[in-house]
């Protein structure tokens, strides 16, 4: 019981997130010491809360006194058997401000060719190593999940960051959404392996909770190499997380979908993360018109049925 009540507590916070309602359980700027993940939430407390009113809260204010009263998440150093390297300590201020993609740093002068990519996201690769430049190298992470597709695609998908299933396997929506993520791309005419796939953190975030600030703009640098190495004609932000980071502004996804915006060259499109569809159905439809949009732009007909 009191399990079913935590999941359900967990999908409706992940529901408002998903309708871009970022802050309401934070107070004052996102800082990665406040970062109350559910890991970290008293959720004895929590789920009594729910159990004792005997369905999901109302409001997000019950959801707000219960993070904000949790001890903070603090990575605590792994003992000596443990396989993970110690963790140094984050003493930098983490970088709060957003800033666009564009305007992280310009457009380089020269692109890579097509015929190099393929080599070129491998050098990213390589130089992200065993990468541990974010608190998420010590919580809990088993893979880097870099990247998965084709390196000369003309279409671009970036979600938010790995989940359990990614984090097992190493590579990008292999889970549900994922497979959500593939019947979306089978109708609109593609194969998985004709697009490219990424996302905003490539470590997979404790208890799959939101990158913090500090991780995803640490993390930023080689989303932003890959996506000017493949130079997609067109990206599509998957939910509010991946439309927040690449274009800078903290906006509601209704206010973001429907139109284009830019990103590093490409025209990009916003719209419901997989999982927030798999959590609301309803929302199909309207993912469905953001799809037929990047569609027009790339000349693409659909799957054709039989
Ligand atoms: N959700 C994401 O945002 N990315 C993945 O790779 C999987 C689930």
């Amino acid at each position: 019981m009191a399990g079913e009540a935590e999941q359900q507590l967990r999908a409706y916070v992940e529901y408002l997130r998903d309708m871009g309602v970022h802050d309401f359980y934070r107070q004052g700027e996102p800082v990665y010491a406040e970062a109350a993940s559910f890991a970290a939430v008293d959720a004895v407390t929590v789920v009594e809360d729910v159990v004792a009113t005997q369905s999901l809260p109302t409001k997000p204010s019950v959801v707000e006194r219960q993070v904000a009263s949790v001890p903070i998440a603090v990575p605590v150093a792994p003992g000596p058997t443990a396989s993970v390297p110690s963790r140094p300590q984050f003493l930098e201020p983490p970088i709060a401000k957003l800033v666009s993609f564009d305007d992280l740093v310009p457009l380089p002068a020269t692109r890579v060719d097509a015929a190099h990519k393929a080599e070129a996201l491998i050098g990213i690769k390589a130089e992200i190593g065993d990468c541990t430049r974010c608190p998420l190298a010590y919580a809990g992470r088993r893979t880097i999940v870099f990247g998965d597709g084709d390196a000369n695609a003309r279409l671009m998908f970036v979600g938010e960051g790995p989940g359990a299933d990614e984090d097992a396997s190493g590579i990008p929506f292999v889970g549900k959404a994922g497979q959500l993520l593939n019947n979306m791309i089978q109708a609109m005419g593609l194969k998985r392996e004709e697009v490219y796939i990424a996302n905003i953190v490539k470590c997979r975030p404790p208890a799959n909770r939101v990158p913090e600030p500090v991780e995803a703009n640490t993390c930023d640098e080689f989303l932003l190499q890959q996506i000017d190495v493949v130079q997609p004609q067109v990206i599509v932000a998957l939910g509010s997380t991946a439309a927040m980071y690449l274009l800078g502004v903290k906006q509601s996804l209704s206010a973001l979908r429907g139109r284009w915006h830019s990103c590093r060259g490409a025209k990009l499109a916003v719209t419901y993360h997989p999982a927030f569809l798999l959590r609301d159905p309803r929302m199909k439809g309207d993912a469905w018109k953001d799809l037929q949009m990047v569609m027009g732009e790339m000349g693409l007909k659909g799957a054709t049925r039989g």
